[in-house]
């Protein structure tokens, strides 16, 4: 058994992917092979339920000069951050000289907002190329990993933040205690950390098990992120349940006593207790619906090829990896992925090694069968690629199961 990264409790493994590549590593022709494995297997505190990988993949093999990820790839996403950006300019940075942090702040989607209201920022995130967009949009940015010396160097140079803001990438990282005394040293005394990211529940819920990745270390609830705050100091006091990325969490986390918590917190704490959200049952169902699903998936497509039927996929995701390496998909079955992402394009997905080709590959011509990876992007990718059901099209979806649409 593991010891878990939060609170050295016992963790219990509920789901064994196996020997599993690198999410994000896209290869070229040239460099297939080089990709890095690890054993993917995910598991459950016994102690403060906190959901999380067996096994830690180190972090630069995940976030480096060449992370092919863009927050700026969805334009739902584009206006969701803009959306949140333009409330913490009304509300918690509506003080004098304002200060924000941002952990994670990849393209700078989110702080382009705050730059353009020549509100003080800095986003971190080690991961050179995408910060490089970032700045090319007057974003300020430090390459580096956020931990607890980068954050007393932030606050000895810019002094303390009003607002520590991170979305989908607290998840990514083992290490939180040294991210708590990061946020210890740098956080204002009544400021307030903002942490957004795939929620728990809605993943049980919808079986999506293909959000289970090498960097997706952590899949928060309300519950385990309560006491995850209280273990390294802080306390949670608000939660706000969001739909994108097929269902994520908003957690408002402060210094104990500063904030009054409000109800939501108690209402999902309950909620989460009547789902089952830390029984061992609930994770032997998951696990035996996750055995289905990819069951359906494979023979659905084995049957497809054997009818002679065109199909390919769509959104190289991170996600994809798990699918793909898991049920053993290459590109005998999925000749190709196209993908809007340029850093993507005419590279090989890691360890099947399918080729990723642009967005306008999709038409030329439209395969009878789409295969959607994205499917947390699903309206908005259908609305934009409505002419593939206009040609008699159909999408592949495997999550909540598998199914046509
Ligand atoms: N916040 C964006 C990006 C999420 S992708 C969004 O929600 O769309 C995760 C990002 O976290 C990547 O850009 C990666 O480089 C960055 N990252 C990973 N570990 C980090 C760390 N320790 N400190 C800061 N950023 C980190
Ligand atoms: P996403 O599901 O956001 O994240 P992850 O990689 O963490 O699983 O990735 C969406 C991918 O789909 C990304 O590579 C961009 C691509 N995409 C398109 O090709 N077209 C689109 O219209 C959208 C919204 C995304
Ligand atoms: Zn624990």
């Amino acid at each position: 058994m593991a010891e878990c990264r939060i609170c050295g409790g016992a963790v219990d493994e509920f789901f064994d992917f196996g020997r599993q590549p690198v999410s994000d590593s896209f290869v070229t022709p040239e460099t297939a092979g080089s990709e890095f494995y690890f054993r993917l297997a995910a598991g459950i505190c016994t102690s403060c339920t906190m959901v999380q990988l067996m096994e830690e993949v180190p972090r630069e093999q995940m976030f480096h000069e060449d992370y092919p990820y863009r927050s700026n790839g969805s334009a739902v996403m584009h206006r969701h951050f803009e959306d949140y950006a333009n409330r913490l300019l009304a509300t918690e940075l509506s003080g004098a000289d304002p200060f924000i942090v941002e952990i994670g702040s990849n393209d700078g989607t989110m702080l382009k907002t705050i730059q353009k209201a020549d509100v003080r920022h800095l986003g971190v995130d080690p991961s050179a190329q995408v910060a490089d967009f970032a700045r090319a949009d007057g974003v300020r940015v430090r390459t580096a990993f956020f931990e607890d010396s980068t954050a007393r160097e932030i606050a000895a140079a810019d002094g303390a933040a009003d607002v520590i803001f991170s979305a989908n990438t607290t998840s990514h990282i083992p290490y939180m205690d040294s991210i708590f005394r990061g946020v210890d040293a740098l956080l204002a005394a009544d400021g307030v950390l903002v942490l957004e990211d795939r929620y728990l529940g809605s993943i049980m819920e919808q079986r999506a098990f293909d959000q289970i990745y090498d960097e997706h270390f952590y899949l928060f609830s309300v519950s385990s992120v309560q006491k995850m705050a209280e273990i390294f100091g802080f306390e949670l006091v608000d939660v706000e349940p969001l739909t994108v990325h097929g269902g994520s969490m908003r957690y408002s986390i402060a210094r104990p006593g500063k904030r009054t918590p409000s109800a939501a917190v108690t209402e999902f704490v309950d909620r989460e207790r009547t789902q089952g959200l830390a029984s061992p049952e609930t994770y032997k169902q998951f696990s035996a619906g996750v055995l289905k699903s990819c069951k359906e998936l494979t023979d659905l497509l084995k049957d497809l090829h054997a009818q002679g039927r065109t199909v390919v996929g769509y959104g190289a995701t991170a996600k994809s990896a798990t699918v793909i390496n898991y049920c053993g998909i290459g590109p005998e079955l999925l000749p190709y992925i196209c993908d809007s992402t340029l850093a993507k394009q005419g590279r090989l997905t890691p360890g099947m090694h399918i080729p990723v080709r642009p967005s306008e590959a999709f038409s030329e011509p439209y395969p009878e069968y789409a295969l959607l990876f994205a499917w947390n992007h699903a309206e908005e990718i259908m609305a934009k690629e409505q002419g593939f059901r206009d040609a008699g099209g159909k999408w592949i979806l495997y999550v909540p199961e598998v199914h046509l649409a």
